[in-house]
């Protein structure tokens, strides 16, 4: 009776005890994982990176938009691939809201996705094809190499009045700070990812105001007193008031190479963005644009392979939340 009682007082321990080591979270949910794909689709990275590499070979210049595709897709409803998807009748997604007008590449993640259907279908998810092609094309511009946690699934839903939670390029470090912390990253990762703008180029129309209608009076002094003014002049005379159609490279002469040119642009107030010159009004973003300046790469390659790595755990959907779409553009 008494070993009876013992044996059940037991077996009620321990089965209390390992509902402690459950997570505390839904039973579904997991970590996106190193290797992930390695027993479902070993070569999946492989196949990824020589797709990138193939069109960074003949396209050089979709390097920028690629990266900031992941950037958009996960700072709207995380990163579950939700910028690749289409409008619908009575939905318009994303992709079709101002901010990502700009955005390009969607094409290329359709070929990635394509190959990798072929060799592993329904296997590889288009947000971890995102998560990979960014790296990818970070590495092919001679930048940092980072190990991608995978695991990643679609979501269903693309909204485009949910692109209102991408930082606009008007805003200041206040928030900036807060867009970021909202999406749990940190003062650091702002600055550090604020660093891809090393590659890309960016269209007159994302600073013209800075140029030539600051404060809304529009009149020949106008202009963002923060801007240095011998840069100022020289935007000047390729942006033309209201013009959309021109564009600039961001970190000029170097908007191809991955490095630490966006620093030393923006310690010397060249910038080009209102959000890139507000880096200096923090004491933390500000110390890490001025040191960074000057600096060898190595410490702002790891940095932002890290600061990658967060930005990519954002929102995701794992386990058996979401799927795995076909084509990246519509749900199944
Ligand atoms: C901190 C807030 C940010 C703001 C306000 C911002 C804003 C912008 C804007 C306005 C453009 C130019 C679009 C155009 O006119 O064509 C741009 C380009 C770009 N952004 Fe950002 N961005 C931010 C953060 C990031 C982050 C975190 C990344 C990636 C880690 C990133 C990567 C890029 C790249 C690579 C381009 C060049 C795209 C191209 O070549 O077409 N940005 N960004």
């Amino acid at each position: 009776m008494i070993s009876e009682m013992a044996s059940n007082i037991l077996s009620m321990l321990l089965a209390s005890m390992a509902l402690s080591l459950l997570p505390t979270g839904s039973a579904e949910e997991q970590d996106l994982s190193l290797g992930y794909y390695s027993k479902t689709c070993p070569n999946a990275e492989a196949i990824v990176f020589e797709e990138a590499a193939k069109v960074i070979k003949v396209a050089p210049s979709l390097a920028g938009p690629l990266l900031r595709l992941h950037f958009h897709d996960c700072f709207v409803r995380g990163c579950d691939g939700s910028v690749l998807l289409n409008s619908t009748k009575g939905n318009v997604a994303e992709k079709d809201a101002y901010p990502n007008l700009s955005l390009r590449g969607y094409g290329v993640i359709d070929r990635v996705k394509a190959k990798l259907e072929k060799t592993c279908p329904g296997v590889v998810s288009c947000a971890d094809i995102l998560a990979l092609v960014a790296r990818d094309v970070v590495v092919l511009s001679k930048g940092p190499y980072w190990p991608v946690p995978t695991g990643r699934r679609d979501g269903f839903v693309s909204m485009a009045n949910e692109t209102k939670q991408l930082p606009p390029f008007t805003a200041n470090i206040t928030t900036l700070i807060s867009v970021f912390a909202s999406k749990g990253l940190s003062v650091k990762d702002l600055v550090v990812l604020s660093g891809g703008h090393t590659i890309g180029i960016s269209h007159c129309s994302s600073f013209n105001d800075r140029l030539y209608n600051f404060t809304g009076k529009a009149t020949p002094t106008d202009i963002d007193p923060t801007l240095d003014k011998y840069y100022l002049a020289k935007l000047r005379t390729i942006c033309k008031p209201n013009d959309a159609v021109t564009f600039v490279e961001m970190d000029p002469g170097s908007f191809r190479t991955f490095d630490t040119g966006y620093y030393k642009l923006v310690a010397k107030s060249r910038g080009v963005f209102h959000s890139d010159e507000a880096l200096l009004q923090h004491p933390l973003t500000k110390a890490y644009v001025l040191s960074h300046a000057g600096a060898s790469e190595s410490e702002f390659f790891k940095d932002f392979g890290d600061s990658m790595i967060n930005m990519g755990n954002v929102g995701v959907l794992t386990g058996s939340a979401g799927e795995v779409r076909k084509k990246c553009a519509v749900v199944n």
